[in-house]
């Protein structure tokens, strides 16, 4: 790698990472004292967890992943088992992609079965991401979470499809990724659904999603889909 291509990328990366950072803070913001918050998973919420922890309010949390669960304890967030709490006020998490109408694929981190339960349990869930993540049109891979019973048979089932080495999810699932096209979002996710032996797949409708947050340079782009409210 040249580097003039070494510079641009490193210049690239941290201009991401500053952009995940700045949505996170402002999501952060939508957090009031006595609120129950899910919490999503991957990099950009890493960037949540502190900036909640800084708030020092009394909030109660449910977390998507262990490793989410891990930090924010690491924090000082009190975590709770998704066993005490039926409803969440706000849930906070990334995406891997966000199409025009809202539609989201998450999945990237392997926790979207546990993500979706977060992101549907709350009144309000607020995405956000860096300015990579705005797409024209949804496009493979779609995470898929699989049983292990009968695995040949979903796998032919679903094909295209390809197994992620990955470890299980918490739950047991097999995490693979669907290859084929996207076409119509809402189609596919039916198709999806209907597979038997599918756990769950990592196409996020638009009626689950409040708003979007995405960074972009240094301010924050705010979209209102209008979804959530349960
Ligand atoms: C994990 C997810 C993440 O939210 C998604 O992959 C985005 O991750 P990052 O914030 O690291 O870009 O769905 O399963």
């Amino acid at each position: 790698m040249s580097a003039e291509r070494a510079e641009r990328v490193r210049a690239e990366r941290e201009r991401a990472e500053r952009e995940k950072r700045l949505a996170a803070e402002a999501a952060a913001e939508l957090v009031a004292g006595g609120m129950t918050v899910g919490l999503g998973t991957g990099s950009t919420v890493a960037y949540l967890l502190p900036a909640l922890a800084r708030r020092r309010q009394s909030i109660r949390c449910v977390a998507s992943s262990p490793r989410t669960r891990q930090a924010a304890e690491e924090l000082g967030l009190t975590v709770e088992a998704f066993g005490t709490l039926d409803h969440l006020d706000l849930t906070i998490d990334g995406a891997d992609q966000i199409a025009p109408g809202g539609w989201l694929v998450k999945g990237g981190g392997a926790a979207h079965t546990r993500e979706k339960i977060v992101a549907a349990a709350a009144t309000r869930f607020v995405v956000i991401a860096d300015s990579r993540k705005p797409v024209d049109a949804l496009h493979p891979p779609i995470p898929v979470e699989l049983l292990e019973f009968g695995l040949p048979v979903t796998l032919r089932r679903l094909a295209p499809v390809a197994l992620r080495d990955v470890p299980r999810s918490p739950d047991g699932g097999v995490i693979a990724d669907y290859h084929g096209d996207v076409g119509d979002p809402a189609r596919l996710a039916a198709r999806l659904a209907a597979t038997p032996g599918l756990v769950e797949h990592g196409l996020f409708p638009p009626d689950l999603v409040a708003e979007i947050l995405i960074g972009h340079g240094d301010s924050v782009e705010h979209r209102t889909i209008g979804g959530s409210s349960r």
